[in-house]
């Protein structure tokens, strides 16, 4: 199959592309950072999405760019809107003139928090602007495209050459540095290649509709911080448990947007990981 993968030079395009199927053939796009043979492709620019996309003559678009930067959201609302929004109705619009099925890399943070564990079936409430535009990009999705699913993650982790939670806490405490982490945000860490094998099983089959593809998991980052500590064989007395309240972020944050993850389990028999056999498999990989 052929694949088309947007956000191509960030942390889940690159996972995406290491796990691919040799079989497969896999275009990445990217939008300022060129990455070997990566195929530039700005997606708020309706006309590269058709000329790009659109002539690549892909089976299946995975659509994992977005303005990722929560806080920034919240200052740059129309760049959030036109990113995480608009651009997924511009892709999707493709998709169907080519025949191609969509999968929109989606986020936890549609969920207020409130309840947590959350499923497929249960209603959004997203609080901050990432949040909202990210919902909104899945409306656009189901309005213009006939053959989609959404992948939703939380907290994404794994080898990337920016720093994502994860590999900033591992330099963090090889440094020898105290971290503050917060117990009262609870979420499911989701391995990087797990999501990505978990999306190439959702466009193998031929299933649509809403998969939580994230971590197997309820863990405060407080918590998982500990996990991190421990798999990589670091001091986790360097890591101080604080609550959100001493820790001022612009944008809203659900206080539990666990993931519940049940469904692909169920109907692709795809086992989602828990953050203990991910972060071994992420610490093996590194020692290699
Ligand atoms: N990171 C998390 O913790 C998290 C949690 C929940 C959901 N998600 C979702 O998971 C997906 C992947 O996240 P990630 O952490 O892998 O992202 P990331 O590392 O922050 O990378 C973002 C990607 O989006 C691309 N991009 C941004 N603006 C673009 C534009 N105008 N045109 C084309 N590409 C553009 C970037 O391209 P350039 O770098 O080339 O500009 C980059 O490849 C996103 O949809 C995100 O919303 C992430």
């Amino acid at each position: 199959m052929k694949f088309f993968i947007t956000g191509g030079s960030g942390l889940l395009g690159q996972r995406i592309a290491t796990v691919a199927d040799n079989n497969d053939e896999v275009i990445l796009a990217h939008n300022s950072n060129c990455m070997d043979n990566s195929v530039k492709c700005d997606i708020t620019d309706k006309s590269q999405v058709a000329d790009v996309i659109g002539g690549s003559d892909c089976d299946v678009i995975i659509h994992a760019a977005a303005m990722t930067n929560v806080d920034l959201c919240e200052d740059e609302v129309d760049m959030a809107y036109d990113i995480n929004a608009n651009a997924t109705g511009y892709i999707a619009q493709t998709a169907e003139d080519i025949g191609a099925k969509v999968i929109y890399v989606s986020t936890d943070f549609v969920f207020d928090g409130e309840v947590g564990n959350y499923t497929e079936d249960d209603s959004v409430n997203p609080l901050g602007i990432y949040a909202k535009s990210k919902y909104e990009g899945e409306v656009m999705l189901q309005k213009y495209s006939s053959n989609w699913a959404i992948a939703r993650v939380s907290v994404l982790y794994g080898w990337h050459e920016r720093n994502n939670f994860t590999t900033w806490l591992i330099d963090e405490l090889r440094n020898h540095n105290s971290v503050n982490i917060v117990t009262d945000q609870i979420n499911s860490p989701t391995y990087a290649d797990n999501a990505a094998e978990a999306m190439f099983a959702i466009a193998k089959s031929d299933v649509n509709g809403i998969f939580h593809t994230a971590g197997n998991d309820l863990i405060s980052r407080y918590d998982f911080a500990l996990k991190v500590a421990s798999e990589f064989d670091l001091d986790e007395s360097l890591i101080n448990p604080i609550t959100s309240d001493k820790f001022i972020q612009k944008a809203p944050r659900p206080r539990d947007s666990s993931l519940n993850v049940s469904k692909i389990e169920d109907v692709l028999d795809f086992k989602m990981e828990t953050c203990s056999e991910s972060l071994r498999r992420m610490a093996d990989c590194e020692n290699l």
